[in-house]
């Protein structure tokens, strides 16, 4: 087999398979955490991963205790060991290296994570190790030996363990490395902060020998009276029993698998509660076998386009949004937990808005599972943000499988109503090319939600224009503009001329401005809250008057952390375009906004 064969493998092996193997619904299983102090050691020169000859040591034929995956402790005080996790300092997992340590702030490269633990797996049971997310490029070891690797900082992946797990003394090691590479997803570019870490829980998850691996329970497409779905058992093999059951809806729905442990399904019923932001209805629905039952909570809703009109459950409805990075401001630090997605939702239901942009990329499972519940819809995205390299097969890869890992962890939510395929990318046939491939894949995967991307427009004689091919197929045609900020004056704003190409519902995925929060002045005074209040007032009323207008999601929330901006004494190191700032005080445009969803919750009611 030739050379470039294996070099051609080794390169596509972090994305095969992976989100095929992904457990979903983790929270419901029997788990065991992880999260906790981690011992780490920082390795900017990969010593642990590299012997001098820059070689792997995980693809050389010796084994060699050099290598920081074997945990090796020098047995007498004669011999040469030059690492020690156990005597080296620790982190905290889930979170970013970051904002822990202050060495470790601009870190961008690999450290070293480890955790030992013990584990007493029963006979007849399977485990398996469940990762959150890791940013960027995670390789796994356990006991010493390769699980395997993920790359993709915003997405779940888990490894089988059960042939290498021990009663007592189990290492687990990661090499976690948050380099930036111009042919990676995002690329070397992007307005938010690269913070690295395994910065999402970490559980063990204990399955029996067959067990329900994926599912997907929803409303039929233009169906709202028809659940329909699969199960896929995990070494299912023919004629496994499933049971559905929706107790609410008295289904009790029996089925049998099929040769590859999956069965499809479709279940009638007349009696279903719609979710909606004022009445997120869940149903408690629980799937059962001959050896377990998993419990899930799910929302059924019809969400479609017709003509310029995005109608929930058959209503047209205004997407009253706000944009929202995974942050939690006041830590200054990544957020990862159901608190701090709390903090995020309660802040956007206090703006009264019925919708979020989860940006730029798939925000932990806390937020979606909340989002469900609270009601509010939900706009998810992977990282094909700005000059992705287009013409790279792997890229496209990549950024393949962290779309496909997103919607089969997520595809179960009810608030999640658009799939977003990428940000602000410049439009050329390899871009258009590579972004029809995701939305096709996209559609193969979950054909029930709308697809969309921020787009971009340009100007043309004075009038807005948005006309990239791409939104040929698209459901949304949605699109960031800057107007008053990064170009175009803010008194002529709302007699602003547009020509929008699609007839299709129309949404502003960004528009907005930066204030230092308690910086007054006069409304032409940028970096001012009145500067920053008259831009919402002014973008307000051209948005109002754009045709097919259906929603919107200013940007952003609150102030985030951004390595690109620097002025002193203004943004040192955040953007600054939040409508509450880091310390979480409300700027003046958040009322603005505030009162405009009043109305506009009026109109659409
Ligand atoms: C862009 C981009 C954001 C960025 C914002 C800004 O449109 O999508 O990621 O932060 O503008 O410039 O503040």
């Amino acid at each position: 087999m030739h050379k470039s064969f294996f070099i051609k493998i080794a390169l596509i092996l972090p994305f095969i398979g992976l989100s095929q193997n992904l457990i979903i619904n983790t929270t419901n299983r029997n788990t065991t955490t992880l999260n906790g102090t981690w011992h780490y050691i920082v390795d900017p020169y990969q010593t642990g991963y590299y012997n001098y000859r820059h070689q792997p040591y995980d693809q050389l034929p010796e084994n060699n205790n050099a290598a920081f995956y074997n945990n090796y402790h020098a047995k007498n005080k004669m011999e040469l060991v030059e690492y020690n996790f156990d005597t080296s300092p620790t982190l905290l997992v889930p979170g970013d290296w970051n904002s822990q340590k202050e060495k470790l702030f601009y870190y961008e490269g690999t450290i070293w994570y480890k955790k030992s633990f013990d584990y007493n797996l029963p006979n007849k049971k399977r485990l398996f190790l469940y990762f959150g997310a890791i940013n960027y490029k995670a390789e796994v070891y356990l006991n010493g030996k390769k699980l395997g690797t993920h790359i993709g900082g915003f997405t779940p992946f888990n490894f089988e363990i059960t042939s290498i797990v021990k009663p007592v003394g189990n290492y687990l090691v990661v090499k976690v490395d948050n380099t930036r590479h111009k042919d990676a997803v995002p690329t070397t570019n992007t307005d938010w902060w690269n913070y690295g870490g395994i910065t999402r829980d970490v559980k063990l998850i204990e399955e029996p020998l067959t067990f329900i691996q994926d599912y997907n329970i929803q409303l039929k497409k233009n169906d709202k009276n028809s659940i329909n779905g699969y199960v896929k058992l995990n070494k299912g093999s023919k004629s496994e029993k499933v049971i559905i059951s929706i107790p609410e809806l008295k289904i009790e729905k029996q089925l049998t698998t099929d040769k590859d442990g999956k069965v499809k399904f479709e279940i009638k019923s007349k009696k279903i509660k719609y979710w909606n932001p004022k009445n997120p209805k869940l149903y408690d629905v629980s799937i059962k076998t001959d050896y377990q039952t998993l419990k899930d909570q799910i929302g059924f809703r019809t969400i479609e386009t017709k003509e310029s009109n995005i109608l929930l459950n058959g209503k047209s409805i205004f997407l009253r949004g706000i944009s929202i990075h995974e942050e939690n401001p006041m830590r200054g630090s990544r957020a990862y937990s159901t608190d701090d997605a709390l903090v995020a939702l309660n802040w956007a239901k206090e703006l009264g808005c019925n919708y979020v942009r989860l940006a730029h990329y798939p925000h932990n499972e806390h937020m979606l599972k909340l989002a469900d519940k609270i009601g509010m819809m939900v706009w998810e995205e992977i990282p094909v943000y700005w000059t992705i390299d287009f013409n790279n097969k792997n890229t496209l890869q990549n950024a393949e499988n962290q779309l496909s890992e997103a919607i089969t962890r997520d595809k179960n939510r009810a608030s999640i109503i658009i799939w977003s395929m990428a940000n602000e990318t410049p439009p050329s046939k390899a871009r258009n090319n590579f972004i029809k491939n995701l939305i096709n894949l996209t559609k193969s995967i979950d054909s029930t939600r709308l697809i969309s991307a921020a787009l971009e427009k340009h100007n043309s004689n004075g009038v807005n224009i948005v006309d990239d091919e791409i939104g040929k197929y698209l459901d949304i045609v949605a699109f960031n503009q800057y107007t008053g900020w990064y170009g175009g004056s803010l008194e002529d704003a709302p007699n602003a001329k547009w020509n929008i190409k699609f007839n299709k519902p129309v949404v502003i995925s960004e528009f907005g401005g930066g204030a230092l929060q308690g910086l007054h002045g006069t409304a032409k005074e940028r970096w001012t809250e009145e500067y920053q209040e008259y831009l919402y007032q002014q973008n307000i009323k051209m948005i109002e008057k754009i045709p097919n207008i259906r929603g919107m999601s200013p940007w952003i929330l609150a102030d985030f952390r951004s390595p690109k901006r620097v002025l002193p004494g203004i943004q040192d190191g955040w953007n600054r375009k939040g409508l509450i700032s880091n310390g979480g005080v409300k700027k003046k445009a958040f009322f603005t906004l505030k009162d405009f969803y009043k109305k506009i919750k009026k109109q659409y009611n």
